[in-house]
């Protein structure tokens, strides 16, 4: 399995590709090497279009990976307290997993993420109806939204970074949308052990838009993240009715279990909340207000002592406690993800926003572009 054996200093990535297949840990890079890409076929869809794997590896060994079908983050390697680098998000080995029925691991989601009411809208004195897949509601830009897509991708190295920019266009009217729009999504792994995901899209008619990504983290690579140290910048969430729809209000979380605006286990808390299945699947309102990018979260894996930071322009974070995972899915190494094997932390505007007119507003206009930018800082603790 040493298929990258031949190229000199890069040998060790040809010794980590084999390494992990068979156990997702292996030992980071030596400092000297340089960020890359590398792109190799992930596979065919059912009619014959091939899917791209872009690896994208920094100077310190860290590695990120994507396919061009969903925009997805497939892998991401970063080192333990001991250097020993992990794959700290879930999703499958290969192509089919992903064709298959999913709960978004490591999907680009849009046009519009999380929850609109019913799947109705009103915009300029129209009303429109979009796609229902979830109970009464439209989730995730609907079920054949951005995550099913298959991007264009380019890939660019420079000093200190290796990057992915993937493109979609999606057609007036698709999922019930109003307008053309043009969506970029650019990963950049930086030499920093940053992962920072930029998101651009430009229309024809208006429309709302509201772009995230769905990776789910494990900073252990295995077990619960009940055990995991959470810490959100925000003082109040969106309360929700029961099919996950924000009531309007803005309620604070002091005293509460959604209380994260110190370090706290995520599990220390969950089986307060009464949600079904229970377990925090709330969007947060940061405290930053969105617009700049701004400290949104930390959280730490006290067993491996890897550490996240999130950075946002956003104005809010779906935090997800992965409530929905049940074990019936099988993902990469052959392991099957329970609930709570892993968390989501969605950056974006809140759900349900082109509904409730005291949100901050999601609509993208003819002439103007959208910008969202999220970084994922990686380091450890003692
Ligand atoms: C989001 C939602 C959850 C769930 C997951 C996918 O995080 O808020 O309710 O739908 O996506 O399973």
């Amino acid at each position: 399995m040493k298929t990258c054996l031949s190229l000199g200093t890069f040998r060790w990535c040809g010794w980590l590709a084999a390494l992990a297949v068979a156990a997702p840990i292996a030992q980071a890079a030596a400092p000297s090497s340089r960020a890359r890409v590398e792109k190799s076929s992930f596979g065919r869809t059912p009619d014959g279009v091939e899917i791209e794997l872009y690896t994208l590896t920094n100077a310190r060994g860290a590695i990120a990976k994507v396919i061009t079908y969903g925009a997805t983050l497939t892998e991401l390697w970063v080192p333990d307290r001991s250097g020993n680098l992990g794959d700290v998000i879930l999703g499958f080995d290969r192509l089919d997993g992903y064709l298959g029925e999913h709960p978004y691991f490591g999907s680009t989601v849009g046009r519009v993420a999380n929850r609109i009411a019913k799947g109705r809208f009103t915009l300029d004195g129209r009303s429109y109806q979009l796609a229902c897949n979830d109970g009464p509601n439209h989730l995730h830009g609907g079920p054949q939204g951005f995550h099913r897509k298959v991007w264009k991708a380019e890939p660019a190295a420079r000093r200190g970074a290796a990057s992915v920019r993937l493109v979609y266009t999606s057609p007036d009217g698709e999922e019930g949308y109003p307008g053309n729009l043009t969506a970029t999504v650019t990963y950049t792994l930086t030499d920093r052990n940053e992962l920072r995901i930029d998101y651009e899209a430009t229309t024809d008619k208006a429309t709302p838009i509201n772009l995230t990504n769905h990776s789910y983290f494990n900073l252990a690579g295995e077990g619960d993240i009940l055990a995991h140290q959470m810490m959100i910048a925000a003082d109040r969430f969106t309360p929700v009715d029961d099919t996950l729809i924000p009531t309007g209000k803005l309620q604070p979380v002091q005293g509460t279990p959604m209380d994260f605006t110190r370090p706290m286990a995520i599990g220390s808390r969950i089986d307060q909340l009464t949600n079904n299945p229970r377990g925090y699947d709330h969007n947060y309102v940061l405290n930053s207000g969105g617009g700049r990018l701004a400290r949104a979260l930390r959280v730490s894996d006290p067993h491996s002592g890897r550490v996240m930071e999130v950075r946002t322009t956003e104005p809010g974070i779906q935090f997800y406690s992965g409530n929905f995972l049940d074990g019936t899915i099988r993902g990469k190494y052959g392991r099957v993800y329970p609930k709570h094997a892993a968390f989501c932390v969605e950056a974006d505007h809140f759900p349900d926003s082109a509904n409730q007119p005291a949100f901050p507003p999601t609509i993208l206009r003819p002439g103007k572009t959208y910008r969202q930018t999220t970084i994922h800082r990686f380091s450890v603790q003692k």
